[in-house]
């Protein structure tokens, strides 16, 4: 039987961090330069049932009987096993790799186990429609934190520009005017599910001003979309700067973010803004394509450890 391997992007977040797990609108994209990968082999030799994980990247190389069944690559598994009624599958090996920067904003999680559900599915001769890859990754996405929006998921199971809303059938974006991002990683790993825990608390304590912002923030999302769907990119410039505004407000931003954030803005973006959960990870910049070098050279000055410069178009980004 041959390897049958199957591979996830990472993500941004455009617009509408935090809010959309209030239930506002946001705006993810993926971003195909970063990828998980997943491979299975069969193992001839090996018992029915008899399942061997490796994960090189942090050091895993076990039978899946011995790792804990609430972590998420054995539940990445087991879920498709639960999905199609498999109790005893014929022996097969699984190796995950990924190249996506871990706790940063950017979806490893979620690409890890889209990557692994198709590929085990894939294996097991019954290849999942995208709805349900979705729906198991977020069961795994749970474990993570335990409230999410169900973007990381969608916007990575389906590879392209999503308007999200959460609970509500996914709406692709249509892009008739690529525009170009630059990501710049602080290099700082942060737990989405600790800043997603603290802004819950802050918005149990004051909910009158935590649903002010997350509305705000949900108006921004959809005047992006009309600004992307109209073709007119550059306009998101000022409301990619107003979002960053309100994920200070939030409590959710770092001064390493900020930093970055103002390099880009002094540096002739047309906007910036952190990306994702914050207090570490990614922050994103909207630039003119004359621009890229400067912004990507301005961001490094101020301490990113690492740029990505990307083209944002119907097919997701692409370099
Ligand atoms: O996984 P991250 O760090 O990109 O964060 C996901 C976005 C949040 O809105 C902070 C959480 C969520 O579930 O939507």
């Amino acid at each position: 039987m041959p390897a049958i391997s199957a591979s996830a992007p990472g993500k941004i977040i455009l617009v509408g961090e935090h809010a959309v797990v209030y239930g506002q609108p946001a705006i993810a994209v993926p971003v195909t330069q970063v990828q998980a990968k997943a491979i299975v082999t069969a193992n001839i030799s090996g018992d029915s049932g008899s399942v061997w994980v490796q994960a090189p990247d942090i050091g895993m190389d076990s039978s899946l009987s011995d790792l804990p069944k609430n972590s998420a690559i054995p539940k990445s598994i087991n879920l498709v096993f639960d999905e199609l009624g498999i109790a005893q599958p014929p022996a097969f090996k699984l190796r995950v790799t990924a190249d996506i920067p871990k706790a940063a904003g950017m979806g490893s999680g979620a690409s890890i186990s889209v990557a692994i559900i198709r590929a085990v599915s894939g294996f097991l001769g019954s290849a999942l429609a995208d709805e349900t890859v979705s729906a198991l990754a977020y069961e795994v996405e749970k474990m993570h934190h335990g409230t999410p929006s169900g973007i990381d998921n969608t916007v990575v199971t389906y590879q392209k520009p999503v308007y999200f809303v959460r609970g509500q059938p996914i709406e692709l974006l249509s892009i008739p005017n690529p525009f170009n991002l630059i990501i710049g990683n602080t290099g700082i790993s942060s737990s989405t599910a600790v800043v997603v825990g603290d802004v819950r608390k802050a918005w149990e304590a004051d909910k009158e001003t935590y649903e002010a912002i997350f509305a705000a923030v949900g108006s921004l999302a959809a005047g992006a979309r009309r600004l992307i769907e109209t073709g007119e990119p550059e306009g998101l410039g000022p409301l990619i700067n107003q979002n960053h505004a309100l994920l200070i407000d939030m409590g959710v931003s770092s001064p390493e973010l900020d930093k970055l954030v103002n390099a880009a803005q002094n540096s002739g973006a047309l906007g910036a803004k952190l990306s994702g959960g914050g207090r570490g990870g990614n922050m994103i910049a909207l630039v003119q394509k004359e621009n890229v070098v400067n912004v990507a050279e301005a961001l490094m000055a101020a301490g990113a450890i690492n740029t990505i410069s990307t083209l944002v178009g119907n097919e997701g980004v692409s370099r």
